[in-house]
Parts: C-alpha cells; structure tokens; sequence
C-alpha cells in the first residue's frame, strides 16, 4: 500500500458529523467569537490553533454543551447540543483533577458508565478492555498517584471511549508533558482514529502537533476571534514521527500556520 494514501476508516453506523453553525460567544459584553461555522465530519480529525485568549477552550466548551453559545448553535447530526451529550467525550489538560484519587485506574475509567445503567461486570471488562486499547493493560488496580502524567492521560482517553463517545474533544491534552511522552500520546490519539473512526478535535498551542495529528487544522484569531484560516493537511493516513515532521510539506503547513498566528490581528 502506498503510505501517503489517505485511509478512511470504515464508519461506524453510530458515526455523526458536529457543526457549528454562526456560533458567537461573549462574556460580559465582550465579545470573544463571532459567527463561526465549521463542520467535523465522522472520522475526521480537527486542530484548532490561535494565540493565547483567542476563545480556543471557550469554542471546545461551546461544543461539549457545556456552556451556551450567545448566539448560533452545535449540532451532533441534527441534533442540537444544549447540555454534555454522550456522543461527546472530553480530554482536558490537567489529568490530575480529572481522575478521583480514590478510585484505582479501572474505577475511574468505569464509574461514569455507572450513570449509563451498564451492569457492573460489563462496565469493569469494558474498562479492562479500553484500557488495553490506549496501551495500559493490566495497570487498572493502580490508583492515579501510582502512574506517571503521561498515564494518566491514558487512562482519561480510556474513559471517554468507554463510554462510547465518538467524537472526542481534547484541549492542550499533552501540553503539560514530557516530549517523548506527547509524541506516544499523539500516536496513540491516531492509531485510536483508526481503530475505532472516532473524530477528534484537539486544542493546541504546539503547531507540530496540530499538523502531525490532524486532517485539517482551523486557525483563529482576531478581537472577536473567526476562522483565519482552513489548512487541509494533505500527509496520508499513516503517519510517523521522523518521516512526516521530515516531509518538506510538513514544514509548509507548519510556516503557513505560524504566519498567521504571529501576524497581528486586522484592525
Ligand atoms: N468564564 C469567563 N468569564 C469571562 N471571560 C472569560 C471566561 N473564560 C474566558 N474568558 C476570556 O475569554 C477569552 C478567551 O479565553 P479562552 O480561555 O477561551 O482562550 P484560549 O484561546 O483557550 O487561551 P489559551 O490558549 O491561553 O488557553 C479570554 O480573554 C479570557 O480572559
Ligand atoms: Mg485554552
């Protein structure tokens, strides 16, 4: 096979696109986003990039259901996101309040399925078994304090697919990691695309990251901040870090992105 031909995972049927249809968010009257469109396709993996305050973890919150947009709307499908939905699973930066200290790693990954009505065996081997899949087999009687940063993260990536989500919104996930730790996390982010057709849109601040883990990288700024600009990242399906960071187009993606978010925001 030809490993810079895209491969589409097969879709599974449970699979919906997310828009944002002219979302607008403010604060108090000062207005942070402004008419925003954008749509995630099923399988499709999204970065957002832009400078700090720009209103990247206010559009990710705007999207979980989280918080309301002022004015516009999300839809999962056709349906309009109001409230946290379960199709939706979130991955934040800090791994350390999202995991309760008290429960070992299985536990946290199947407690919040407890609210889903799973029986309790089910819930405990589907833990087991997502676990394995984000590369922590037989980790999941520790508790959070006997694993590493990086395995923490693991173990919140497996709670979201526990539960079923399939489209999974990360911010800054690996931001506070080690660098050989965040290149194992973001190929572990892709090999989770293909093995399970999840769409994913990830926040980050490292441009490396944005155009070695996605398919299309959004770019905002500006006071309110829009959409600057729309990178499709044409790279293939299979990915690694040496060969695709060495690729002469990842370095025009890289500079392009750059570019815009250095340059200083139209008066
Ligand atoms: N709850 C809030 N109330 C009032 N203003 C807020 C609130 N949350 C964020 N803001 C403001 O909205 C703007 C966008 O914040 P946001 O956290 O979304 O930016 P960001 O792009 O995620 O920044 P960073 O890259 O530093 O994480 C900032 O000016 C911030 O101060
Ligand atoms: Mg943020």
């Amino acid at each position: 096979m030809n490993i810079m031909t895209p491969v589409k995972p097969p879709m599974p049927a449970r699979a919906k696109s997310l828009s944002v249809e002219g979302l607008s968010k403010s604060y108090c009257n000062i207005n942070v986003l402004s008419d925003l469109n954008l749509r995630v396709e099923p399988g499709e993996v999204i970065s957002i990039v832009g400078p700090s305050g720009a209103g990247k973890t206010t559009l990710l919150r705007c999207l979980s259901g989280l918080m309301p947009p002022t004015s516009g709307g999300v839809k999962v499908g056709d349906e309009q996101v109001r409230e946290p939905v379960a199709e939706i699973g979130l991955v934040f930066q800090d791994y350390r309040g999202s995991m309760l200290p008290w429960m070992r790693a299985v536990e946290n990954v199947a407690f919040p399925l407890q609210g889903k009505g799973v029986p309790k065996a089910e819930r405990l081997a589907r833990a087991h078994a997502c676990l394995a899949d984000v590369g922590l087999p037989g980790v999941g009687e520790r508790y959070p304090w006997q694993m590493s940063g990086g395995m923490q993260q693991r173990v919140a990536i497996a709670r979201a697919i526990a539960y079923d989500a399939h489209i999974l919104l990360m911010d800054e996930p690996f931001g506070s990691l080690d660098a050989q730790t965040r290149f194992d996390l973001e190929d572990l982010v892709l090999s989770l695309r293909k093995q399970l057709a999840i769409s994913i849109v990830v926040v980050t601040h490292d441009i490396d990251e944005a155009v070695y883990l996605a398919d299309r990288v959004i770019v905002l700024s500006g006071h309110p901040a829009t959409v600057i600009d729309n990178v499709d990242i044409e790279l293939g399906a299979n990915r690694d870090q040496i060969t695709t960071k060495a690729d002469p187009r990842f370095a025009q993606y890289r500079s392009r992105i750059l570019e815009q978010i250095r340059r200083p925001p139209a008066a």
